[in-house]
């Protein structure tokens, strides 16, 4: 069941996003009033991007890691870092200036779905940094193509593409995870991954709106 909040389907096809709910082109046009203000938001969920892939670096799952574990984990943390410097200097250039502390709702929310031990969290974090990076990848597009400034326009467009490949990461990740445990465990992931997509439209869906990446509209 697929819920269409803006009118945007054909463009979600597009780019192959699992999300079940479209964020309307008016989050973007709201949210960009007040460009410090995401920018500054952004730069904090860039930062934790790059500390959430250093954390899984070492929660491979025993006794070994997926081939590609260590690397994919490295490649996210070090192209969160750049976006990461790339936003603070966007923010700098703009007369903003990065805040101490910053909180973040709808990451929060997410991570309560995480189910705790073994290769059950493992599966769940990686699904939920699947997710985050899809959603973010998703609202990426949108402010590309709304934002009249084209500095950010660019940025916007360039961190949609490497977003997708982070989000694609994740999920390859933790089906391999799955298929370590043998067929029962792989087909059953399928079926987490889908509840994960429900859950993520409720509670992206209760944001409150505001010029943050991951708000909701009025
Ligand atoms: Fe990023
Ligand atoms: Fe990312």
């Amino acid at each position: 069941m697929r819920e269409n909040a803006g009118s945007v389907t054909s463009r979600t096809a597009t780019v192959e996003l699992p999300l079940l709910v479209d964020t309307p082109d008016a989050w973007a046009e709201a949210a960009l009033r007040e460009p410090c203000a995401l920018l500054n938001d952004h730069a904090h969920l860039e930062k934790k991007a790059a500390q959430n892939a250093l954390e899984l670096l070492h929660r491979w799952p025993e006794p070994t890691p997926p081939d590609n574990w260590v690397v994919a984990m490295t490649a996210v943390a070090r192209d969160e870092v750049e976006h990461l410097a790339l936003v603070v200097r966007l923010l700098s250039r703009r007369g903003g200036r990065l805040t101490k502390s910053h909180r973040n709702d709808y990451a929060a929310a997410l991570r309560g779905l995480i189910r705790r031990g073994g290769d059950e969290e493992t599966i769940d974090r990686l699904m939920i940094s699947a997710l985050i990076e899809a959603r973010s990848c998703e609202r990426f597009e949108i402010l590309s193509r709304v934002a009249t400034d084209e500095a950010l326009a660019k940025v916007y467009k360039a961190l949609w593409a490497s977003e997708k490949g982070h989000y694609l990461s994740f999920i390859d990740l933790a089906r391999q995870v799955a298929a370590l445990e043998g067929d029962d465990e792989a087909a059953a992931v399928e079926d987490r991954w889908q509840s994960m997509l429900v859950e993520e439209r409720t509670i992206i869906m209760n944001q409150k709106p505001g010029p943050r990446m991951h708000s909701w509209v009025v």
